[in-house]
C-alpha cells in the first residue's frame, strides 16, 4: 500500500470536510441513501428531523453529556499497553471503551438514541444484536429511561453469546431469537426491519452500527464520535507531536472505527478499519444494496448476498457502512484483514501482557496491530492508537478450547 492510497488521491473526491453531514439525501459519494419499504419512508423522515433539532439544542446536548459521564463512565482512558509496546518496538496507545458501562462502545450510540426515542414520544426500542453487547446496551438503556426493549438474536448468535442473553432477560428485555439464513446478524437485522415495519408508530429501530437508511450511518458516527474526540485530546497530552501515526479500530458494521476516525480524519494520521477475513466487506465486497442502503456488500455471482464467517459474532456483517466504502474509494482510510487465529493470539497476547482481556472483536484490531508491527509495515518507532472496542468476558467460554 503507498502513498497514493494514504492521501485521497485515488480519484474520488471526499466531502470539504470529510466525515461531515451528508445532507437531506445522505450520501457519502456514491454510497448511504435510503432504500426502504414505502412504509418506512415517513419514520426516517420524522427520525432525521428529530435528531437535526436534537442536535442542535443544547439542552439534550448536555443531558447526554451527562449520561454518558455519571452513567456510562466517560471519558475512557487512553491506556498505553507498556509491555507490549516494547516488545513490539512501537508505542501503542488503548482508548479503553471495554471500560464504558455494559462493556463497550455500544453504549454511546445507544443512550444517545435512547434518549432521542424518549423525546419523540416512543414507546419501545427495537434492536438487532450480534455479540449481544448493542442488545445489552438497549437493554440497559431502555431500563434507565423506562422504555420496553425488543432484541432480535440469531439463534447462533444466542448459543455463542449466552452471557449476554441472560444479561439482557435480568434487564427486562424480551430476546427474540432469529431461526432464518445463517442465524446470525444479517438476519437479526432483517427480522428488526420486518417487525419496525409493523410497529412504526410506537417503536423506535435503535440500530447498533453506522448502518440502515439515512440518518442512521450518520447520527450512529455522531453519537460514536465521542470516542475520536476524546482519544484526540488524550493523545495531544500523552505524544511529543500529539497526534499518532497510525489510529486503528475493528469493523463489523464500522461504528466504533466511524467514531474513533471522525476524531482524526482532519489529521496526518493513517487509518486503519480491520475486518474479519470472513466477513470482510470492504476488501472483498461489490457496490449493493442491503438493510437500507447502498454500500460495499459480500456478493456471489448473482449478486446474492454471502454469508459472512467470523469467530467474532459482532463482526459477522456481510456489509460495511456506507462512510467506510467512500473512506476506502478515497483512499483516506485503508481496510486489512486478519483470520480467527491471529485474533485467539491477539487475545491472549493482550490478557498475559496487560492484564487486559479484550473482545474478540476488538482482538481483530489488535491483530492487525501484531502482525504489523512484527513485519516492519508498522515502521519501529511508530505510535498506534487503537481503539479497544470491548472487554472480553462474553467471549471466553465460547473460545475455552482455543485458549
Ligand atoms: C465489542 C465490539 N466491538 C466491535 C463490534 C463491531 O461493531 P462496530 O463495527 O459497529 O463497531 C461489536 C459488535 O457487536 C462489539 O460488540
Amino acid at each position: 500500500m503507498g502513498e497514493m492510497s494514504w492521501s485521497g488521491r485515488r480519484g474520488v473526491a471526499l466531502p470539504a470536510r470529510a466525515m461531515s453531514d451528508p445532507g437531506v439525501t445522505g450520501r457519502f459519494g456514491g454510497y448511504g441513501g435510503r432504500y426502504v419499504p414505502e412504509s418506512l419512508i415517513p419514520a426516517c423522515h420524522e427520525i432525521e428531523a428529530a435528531f437535526r433539532e436534537a442536535w442542535e439544542d443544547p439542552e439534550f446536548r448536555n443531558r447526554l453529556d451527562t449520561l454518558l459521564t455519571v452513567y456510562a463512565g466517560r471519558p475512557t482512558p487512553l491506556t498505553p499497553a507498556w509491555r507490549l509496546s516494547q516488545e513490539l518496538g512501537i508505542t501503542l496507545l488503548l482508548k479503553r471503551e471495554d471500560l464504558t458501562h455494559t462493556g463497550s462502545h455500544k453504549i454511546n450510540n445507544v443512550v444517545g438514541q435512547a434518549l432521542l426515542a424518549h423525546r419523540m414520544g416512543k414507546r419501545r426500542l427495537l434492536a438487532e444484536t450480534g455479540a449481544g453487547q448493542h442488545g445489552v446496551a438497549t437493554a440497559t438503556a431502555a431500563a434507565l429511561l423506562g422504555l420496553e426493549a425488543t432484541v432480535f438474536m440469531g439463534e447462533r448468535d444466542i448459543e455463542r453469546q449466552e452471557l449476554n442473553v441472560l444479561r439482557m432477560n435480568v434487564l427486562g428485555a424480551e430476546v427474540v431469537p432469529v431461526t432464518t439464513g445463517s442465524r446470525t446478524l444479517k438476519d437479526a437485522c432483517n427480522e428488526a426491519m420486518r417487525h419496525w415495519v409493523s410497529s412504526v408508530d410506537d417503536s423506535y429501530y435503535c440500530i447498533g452500527t453506522v448502518m440502515g437508511p439515512h440518518p442512521y450511518p450518520w447520527m450512529v458516527r455522531e453519537f460514536q464520535r465521542v470516542i475520536g474526540d476524546e482519544a484526540r485530546v488524550q493523545c495531544a497530552a500523552a505524544l511529543p507531536v500529539g497526534v499518532p501515526d497510525y489510529v486503528v479500530a475493528c469493523i463489523g458494521g464500522g461504528s466504533n472505527a466511524a467514531g474513533t476516525f471522525a476524531g482524526f480524519v482532519d489529521t496526518t494520521a493513517r487509518l486503519v478499519g480491520v475486518e474479519a477475513e470472513g466477513g470482510a466487506a470492504a476488501t472483498f465486497g461489490r457496490a449493493g444494496v442491503l438493510h437500507g442502503f447502498r454500500s460495499l456488500v459480500l456478493q456471489d455471482d448473482d449478486g446474492q448476498v454471502k454469508e459472512a464467517h467470523s469467530i467474532a459474532a459482532g463482526l459477522d456483517y456481510p456489509g460495511i457502512g456506507p462512510e467506510h466504502a467512500h473512506l476506502r474509494d478515497g483512499g483516506r482510510a485503508r481496510y486489512v484483514t486478519v483470520n480467527d487465529d491471529e485474533v485467539v493470539r491477539a487475545l491472549r497476547c493482550l490478557a498475559r501482557t496487560e492484564g487486559i482481556l479484550p473482545a474478540l472483536e476488538s482482538s481483530h484490531a489488535l491483530a492487525w496491530v501484531i502482525r504489523a508491527a512484527k513485519s516492519g509495515e508498522i515502521p519501529a518507532g511508530s505510535t498506534v492508537m487503537m481503539t479497544l472496542s470491548g472487554r472480553g468476558d462474553k467471549d471466553i467460554a465460547s473460545i475455552r478450547e482455543m485458549l
